[in-house]
């Protein structure tokens, strides 16, 4: 770590005080180092290879449902094959220790849950889960690993109503679950500190949150390698890799 690192986390240290309130919202970048590809921002980024309006869009799967279908399969085969990094044990710890710790992800995938972390605020849903496309009841899912290699797999069918079966996730056009959205802002207004790691920020609503904690008071911390806008009003960014700083950051405020 730098000497310029080094500075900044004793700014840190000596401005941040007694931490009671933590808010947390995660993006893709804190599974970045667990192998589970990001969206954007590199050429393996899955938005780089493949047409978000196919994928994620309702119209998408309505075109293709058996090509959305695998692509998800092909993803969930992915994150079962993955597993937590240092990023999401130390937030895992890091609810043990502070007063109050409310964790929101971006993130569909469930590693934040198998580290350990409780009561996840998954506000653009979860991929492990399905529901009916038309009727929207949930549905049970098991995905086949063998066979979420296939470029084309036709979704299940809903045993109530015989349409096809989507994966729980929120799609592009589509509504957040207004009691994950609320439990979110109400965190991000009430926290003393807001923690925002892994995400480009460019993604509406949830991107809003850091600068609505910004707003109500809050001191902002970024962790992210690369810059983006939160850059702008960030009290504190650090230019770091989400699974070799945390440990590290757990340490300075908690330990
Ligand atoms: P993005 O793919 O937009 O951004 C990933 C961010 O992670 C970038 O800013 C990278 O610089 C950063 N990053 C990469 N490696 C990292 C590392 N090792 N440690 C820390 N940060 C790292 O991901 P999100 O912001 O999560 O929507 O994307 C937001 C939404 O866009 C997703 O939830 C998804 C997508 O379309 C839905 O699924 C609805």
């Amino acid at each position: 770590m730098s000497n310029e690192v080094i500075e900044l986390m004793t700014q840190l240290k000596n401005k941040v005080g007694q931490v009671k309130n933590v808010c947390v919202l995660t993006g893709s970048g804190v599974s970045a180092e667990s192998g589970i590809p990001t969206f954007r921002g590199t050429e393996k980024s899955l938005w780089s290879k493949h047409n978000v309006l196919d994928m994620a869009t309702s119209e998408g799967f309505r075109k293709d449902p058996s090509l959305v279908w695998a692509w998800y399969e092909w993803r969930r085969r992915v994150i079962r094959q993955s597993t937590p990094n240092a990023a999401h044990h130390s937030l895992a710890k890091m609810a043990t220790l502070a007063n109050k710790l409310t964790l929101i992800t971006q993130n569909v995938d469930d590693l934040h849950e198998r580290a350990g972390s409780d009561d996840v605020i998954h506000v653009h849903g979860e991929i492990m889960k399905s529901k009916c496309f038309v009727c929207h009841r949930d549905q049970a899912h098991e995905t086949d690993l063998e066979s979420a290699i296939y470029h084309r797999i036709e979704p299940p069918i809903c045993a109530h109503c015989g349409g096809y079966v989507r994966p729980k996730v929120v799609w592009f056009y589509e509504s957040l679950c207004e009691e994950k959205w609320s439990q979110a802002t109400k965190a991000a207004e009430t926290c003393d500190l807001f923690l925002c790691i892994g995400t480009s920020g460019e993604v509406m609503p949830a991107a809003s949150l850091p600068e609505l904690a910004k707003q109500k008071g809050a001191m902002v911390v970024q962790i992210n390698p690369e810059p983006n806008d939160i850059d702008d009003f960030a009290d504190f960014n650090f230019h770091q890799n989400a699974a070799e700083f945390m440990p590290r950051l757990l340490e300075l405020l908690f330990v």
